[in-house]
């Protein structure tokens, strides 16, 4: 059966991941933490692919990637054939990028996002549906070779 969330981060966004994992597992949903698992140095696109891996093969529904800015992450998961990244660190781009490109994977920095900012960009992000319709055929268009 596809689980709920997966996230990851490196040393980076590694407190910032931990915070993430407690705020969502508060609401009673189940999160898989796919690592790094200390705040020794690490590098992120290892992560990023094990992560956007497990999305792509249906095992996770939506996967939450956490490194310094975001960016890292986001260019390396996005390799993945099926992936739509989105780096975000507001509200209002955590909500587009669900509706209008069904994104599957959300990135935040820890230099970048605050703990609040970040709960509220997990908030909405879970809990806004794609549009489907006109935005179905271009997000069909985005493909990796
Ligand atoms: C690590 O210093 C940093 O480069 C990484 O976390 C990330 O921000 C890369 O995009």
């Amino acid at each position: 059966m596809q689980k709920d969330i997966i996230i990851g981060s490196d040393h980076a966004g590694y407190d910032l991941k931990g915070k993430i994992i407690q705020y969502i597992e508060s609401k009673g949903l189940d999160i898989q933490d796919a690592g790094t698992y200390s705040k020794d140095s690490c590098d992120y696109p290892v992560i990023a692919k094990n992560v956007a891996n497990k999305i792509a093969q249906n095992e996770y529904k939506r996967g939450i990637l956490i490194c310094g800015t975001g960016i890292g992450m986001s260019i390396a998961a996005n390799k993945v054939k099926g992936i739509r990244a989105a780096v975000v660190s507001d509200t209002c781009s955590a909500k587009m990028s669900r509706l209008h490109n069904n994104s599957n994977i959300i990135c935040m920095g820890e230099r970048i996002v605050g703990e609040e900012l970040a709960k509220d960009i997990i908030d909405i992000w879970l809990n806004t549906e794609f549009l489907a319709g006109r935005h179905e055929k271009r997000v069909n268009m985005i493909e990796v070779d």
